[in-house]
């Protein structure tokens, strides 16, 4: 049976994670956050409160750490050099300061290296911002996620207040809006729509009607 490879991109918080994990668990597939992977480096370098604007420093940051993501029963654990960082690298301090890290050039291009070998068997879903343009150009399915910014803080701010996190919904609505822009405007791979890349607006859809388009068009390529 043929095992292809699937790239989710789009911007923040449009439900990129939510849809591929449904989808890799539903084809037994493997599921890569890559978001993960610029935030435990983040999470990192912010605990050995080193300049993040500081290139150099950030990439020596991460020629010392080995960051795994292993599947688990709701999702993904994160691992780095074997801590669990699964929760704190959703912290706001983390995700208001990953964009910086995900900016420079040395760090994306090690990150690069790493998510190719993770998905060199086949069988990936990969999620990201640069999967489709930069990191899995070949791969048989590039989809890209939209939603309103105003949808995706709403989406958001409901998840935070469902787990009891105090949340703020104009202030979500800011931090959003910011960590686009920042990542749609760097100079290395940035937020972009791959042009063989099938968009979806998710805006007025559920979870499970964009993951049946989505598995709709898996079928077509299988
Ligand atoms: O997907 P998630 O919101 O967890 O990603 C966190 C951040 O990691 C993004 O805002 C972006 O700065 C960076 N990122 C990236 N390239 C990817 C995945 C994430 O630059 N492929």
């Amino acid at each position: 049976e043929q095992k292809i490879s699937i790239a989710i991109d789009g911007p923040a918080a449009a439900g990129k994670s939510t849809v591929a994990k449904i989808i890799a668990e539903h084809y037994s597939y493997i599921y890569i956050d890559t978001g993960a992977m610029y935030r435990a480096l983040t999470y990192k370098a912010l605990q050995e409160n080193i300049d993040l604007k500081d290139e150099e420093k950030v990439a020596d940051v991460l020629s010392t750490i080995i960051i795994e993501l292993q599947p688990s029963e709701d999702g993904q654990i994160v691992l780095v050099n074997e801590d669990n960082v699964t929760e704190i690298i959703r912290s706001n301090e983390v995700t208001n300061n990953v964009s910086i890290v995900a900016m420079h050039p040395k760090v994306r291009d090690e990150m690069l290296k790493r998510q190719r070998l993770l998905a060199k068997t086949g069988g990936v879903v990969m999620d990201g911002r640069d999967i489709g343009t930069h990191v899995l150009p070949n791969a048989e399915l590039k989809i890209f996620l939209r939603a309103t910014v105003e949808e995706r803080a709403k989406r958001r701010h409901e998840e935070n207040q469902k787990k009891g996190y105090i949340s703020d919904f104009e202030q979500l609505k800011l931090e959003i809006a910011n960590r686009d822009k920042l990542d749609s405007e760097r100079e290395v791979a940035p937020l972009r729509k791959a042009e063989d890349a099938i968009e979806i607006d998710t805006t007025a859809l559920s979870i499970h009607d964009v993951v049946k388009k989505i598995e709709d068009y898996i079928e077509e390529r299988l």
